[in-house]
């Protein structure tokens, strides 16, 4: 039997790969490479001396699903595949809507066909909105604003609506909070398109030269030094909670929702602060007005996470940086 991956040659999925193949799983790749490439599959082989089966297929490519299905034994699926832009979400929501939303309805239908309903997804701390405070609790009101993040409370509410129409179904949906860093050998990494949206890999590409400064959106938040606090997550521990939570299924009756976070909040600038430190780097940076959308301080309760996963963050910031720093510098301009 098999775990399918879908999204497995992207930033999470890899870590999540190359930590099944270590535990011994037999795993299938299902990514249409539109925010990824082949090459993380050659650094996985390297890591781990296997090659997991790669198929270049589009989730919402049914036809190609099915044949995913009828050609391996799969007993689960990791849900990985899917946009993830925030801004770029606001542009063009339609491929968002249908690329995140449909791809996962096709899929749900096709692993229906083939009876396997055993699911994890990946969801987001987005689901939680602006209207909660830290610390965030799966039994919150959820609420998004902007596409990506509804997609992601629209795939949340199917699959709950799922598991209540049909009991056989086993799903955890797990709400990532900010996943960084990079495995500890420097071989797979973030590698985003353009410039990054998300806060560590601007730091790091400041650091290595790719881009100019750093902008600090905002240092007048109510905050320990006015600026944003996020529950970074080292991406290594992120990939082992889905280790745990492919284990834990089979005691899910249903659908759960699970946050995935180390539970502490870290400022914006104690982050290039250690990032400095730790990468002997200068890190520039300047203070702008704050970005729209963006709240003060989001971390999360992570006690569920170990009560049923019998999971819990293992790795600190100082490994989130030094690993981040290892693969950016090993690799400035990623997989190329
Ligand atoms: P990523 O872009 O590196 O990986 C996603 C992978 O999915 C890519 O390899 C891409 O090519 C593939 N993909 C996209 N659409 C596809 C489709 N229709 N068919 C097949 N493959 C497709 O992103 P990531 O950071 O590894 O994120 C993985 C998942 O975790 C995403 O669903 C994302 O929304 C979610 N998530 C990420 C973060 C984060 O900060 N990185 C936070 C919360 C949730
Ligand atoms: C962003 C997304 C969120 C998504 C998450 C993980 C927005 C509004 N939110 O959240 O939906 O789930 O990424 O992918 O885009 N920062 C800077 N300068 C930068 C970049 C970021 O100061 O160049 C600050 C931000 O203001 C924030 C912190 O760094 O305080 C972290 O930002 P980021 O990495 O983008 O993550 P989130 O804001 O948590």
């Amino acid at each position: 039997m098999s775990l399918l991956i879908t999204g497995g040659t992207g930033y999470i999925g890899s870590h999540a790969v190359v930590e099944l193949l270590n535990a011994g799983d037999d795993v299938v790749i299902v990514d249409n490479l539109s925010n990824s490439s082949t090459k993380s599959l050659d650094r996985v082989e390297h890591i781990t001396g296997k090659r997991p089966i790669f198929i270049k297929a589009d989730i919402c490519d049914k036809a190609a699903m099915e044949s995913v299905f009828r050609e391996h034994d799969i007993s689960a699926v990791i849900h990985f595949a899917g946009l993830k832009a925030v801004g770029e979400s606001t542009q063009i929501p339609l491929s968002y809507y249908h690329n995140n939303v449909t791809g996962t309805i096709v899929l749900l239908e096709v692993m229906k066909q083939f009876s396997v309903k055993n699911l994890v997804f990946s969801s987001s701390a987005t689901v939680y909105g602006e209207n909660n405070l830290s610390p965030l609790i799966e039994t919150m009101p959820t609420s998004a604003t902007n596409p990506y993040g509804q997609t992601k409370l629209m795939i949340e509410h199917i699959l709950f609506d799922l598991a209540k129409s049909d009991p056989q179904w086993s799903i955890i949906s797990l709400r990532y909070f900010n996943p960084i860093g990079a495995h500890h050998s420097g071989l797979i990494g973030e590698n985003p398109n353009g410039i990054p949206n998300n806060l560590l890999p601007f730091v790091s590409q400041v650091a290595v030269g790719r881009l100019q400064q750093l902008s600090v959106f905002g240092d007048d938040y109510d905050t320990i030094d006015g600026t944003g606090v996020r529950d970074y997550i080292h991406v290594v521990d992120l990939a082992l909670a889905h280790l745990k939570a492919v284990t834990a299924l089979s005691k899910v009756d249903g659908c759960i929702a699970i946050n995935v976070g180390t539970g502490n909040g870290t400022s914006v600038l104690q982050i290039v602060n250690k990032f400095k430190e730790i990468s002997g780097v200068d890190v520039p940076y300047q203070i702008s007005p704050r970005r729209p959308g963006d709240i003060a301080t989001v971390f999360a309760k992570a006690d569920l996470a170990n009560e049923f996963l019998g999971w819990q963050a293992e790795r600190n910031l100082d490994d989130m940086i030094r690993d981040t720093w290892r693969w950016q510098s090993q690799n400035p301009n990623g997989f190329e």
